[in-house]
């Protein structure tokens, strides 16, 4: 029987506008069959070519998806996820698949040896991860996912199973990664920020070794075309940060790399309205973690906003030995918009994030068909390589939100509109060419499938913040 039926609903009719001339199934069908191929029983695969485990922030937004297809599933993506949670708090960016062969994938587990070298941080001794993080969409996930059905999310304990684990999650990033001391949490490797080779990793990257080429293999080229992923450079410095992490331990603070982010910032207080939203759902009111999340969006405009960029930019910490605040990094990448996302965004920084957004540095709604990933005049601007300039369609959902949240809608419809086409058009590439929408990376995506299908079925005509501040939408 073709379990993708089961997965199809009367609203599918609503996707035809988005599909390719003589495609014979609505973008509904097609996404489901995308989320179909790519779960493994307990969660989702990214790509079954390319990233053959589980990832963190991959499956917080699948869980986004899937939630229209089946809540159920929903809740097991982020349980399984949760599942494999450090004792410190920590939530690996990958969980291993252990049916998967070690070379599938680089760094494999024998590579992270989270059960040995993370054991005085908790690692759980019976599945193997990795030992960093991703950025924290968990939270806003699973209220999320809370919203889609509540009755079956209540009668599976969902919420109150899962809240003590996002509240660890939170405390981790807030008290043991906050390096820079003004309150933001800071990432350790450019893979846990997300945007794995963004030109702002650049600069922190060049004080960084390279682990010599022959002393690893890459898999990642096997899958995708080398013009579209990380050079071998960017690789020797990432295997050489992860080394240093593992073997100190997995211990925080003595890294050579750690660079407070606006989005990776940003996903953290949106999730931390969220968590407040939980709480109040388990009669616990989160008033005092919506005002934590107040104070952590004015400590973001505080180290991170930039008045003459008319965005936010990353601060690399350890990028000035006379200021222990570090300096802010002059690239503009799509991270520096995406604290749009946050409600109480002071009204004057929206203004300035919509209009940089719209100029000549990354085209929205004029010279590019979807937001790009860097700074279409930056320098080391490249339409096509992984992070530096391609279009995503996370960072698409993020601001489709973010603009919708401030009342935005036409700038909003504008994003949905073009994300649901080059989702279709693409196959659900990973990634696409910010002006032509040609398909980069994989094809057969999760994410893409995922946020294509909430885009198909969220709310348009409200003033949609998530329901992170109260009401009744989803
Ligand atoms: N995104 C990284 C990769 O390409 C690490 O998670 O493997």
């Amino acid at each position: 029987m073709d379990r993708t039926a089961q997965l199809i609903t009367p609203s599918a009719a609503r996707s035809i506008a988005y599909d390719p001339p003589g495609s014979s199934h609505s973008l509904h069908v097609r996404a489901a069959r995308v989320l179909e191929g790519n779960w493994t029983g307990v969660s989702t695969v990214p790509s079954r070519s390319l990233y053959p485990h589980q990832w963190s922030w991959d499956s917080a937004f699948i869980a986004i998806g899937l939630r229209h297809l089946s809540p159920l599933r929903a809740q097991t993506e982020l349980e399984t996820l949760l599942a494999a949670q450090w004792g410190d708090g920590r939530v690996p960016h990958i969980v291993f698949n252990p049916s998967v062969p070690l070379d599938a994938y680089f760094p494999s587990p024998d590579f992270w040896r989270s059960s040995t070298a993370g054991r005085a941080a908790g690692a759980p001794r019976t599945v193997q991860t990795s030992g960093i993080v991703q950025p924290p969409v968990h939270a806003l996930a699973v209220w999320l996912v809370h919203r889609a059905d509540p009755g079956l999310s209540r009668a599976r304990g969902f919420l109150a199973r899962m809240y003590p684990r996002l509240a660890a999650w939170h405390r981790y990033l807030l008290h043991r990664r906050d390096l820079g001391g003004g309150g933001l949490a800071s990432v350790v490797h450019p893979w846990e920020q997300g945007m794995d080779n963004s030109p702002a990793w650049d600069l922190p990257l060049s004080r960084v070794t390279p682990a010599p080429a022959r002393s690893f293999r890459r898999a990642d080229l096997d899958h995708g075309a080398a013009e579209d992923r990380p050079t071998d450079l960017d690789y020797g410095r990432y295997v050489r940060l992860a080394t240093d992490y593992r073997d100190a331990r997995y211990a925080d603070g003595g890294g050579q790399f750690a660079v407070e982010d606006p989005a990776f910032n940003a996903l953290l207080i949106a999730s931390e309205h969220a968590l407040a939203r939980i709480a109040d759902e388990l009669g616990a009111p989160g008033t005092a973690r919506h005002a934590r999340a107040e104070r952590l969006t004015a400590a973001l405009v505080d180290r991170l906003w930039d008045p003459a960029n008319g965005m936010f930019l990353c601060r690399d910490l350890r990028g000035s030995a006379q200021d222990r605040r570090g300096a802010l990094i002059p690239e503009r990448g799509v991270s520096g918009l995406l604290p749009l996302l946050l409600p109480g965004l002071p009204r004057d920084i929206v203004t300035a994030v919509v209009r940089t957004a719209s100029g000549p540095h990354f085209g929205l709604g004029t010279t590019t068909r979807l937001l790009p990933s860097y700074d279409l005049l930056g320098e080391a601007f490249d339409p096509h390589r992984y992070w530096r300039g391609p279009a995503w369609f996370n960072t698409a959902w993020l601001l489709e939100r973010g603009l919708r949240t401030h009342g935005e809608h036409r700038r909003a419809d504008a994003v949905r509109e073009s994300a649901l086409e080059l989702a279709g058009t693409t196959d659900f590439a990973e990634y696409v060419d910010p002006y032509t929408g040609e398909a980069c990376g994989a094809t057969g995506f999760s994410w893409t499938a995922a946020l294509a299908l909430d885009l198909l079925h969220s709310d348009t005509t409200v003033t949609a913040d998530m329901g992170l501040k109260g009401g009744n939408r989803r």
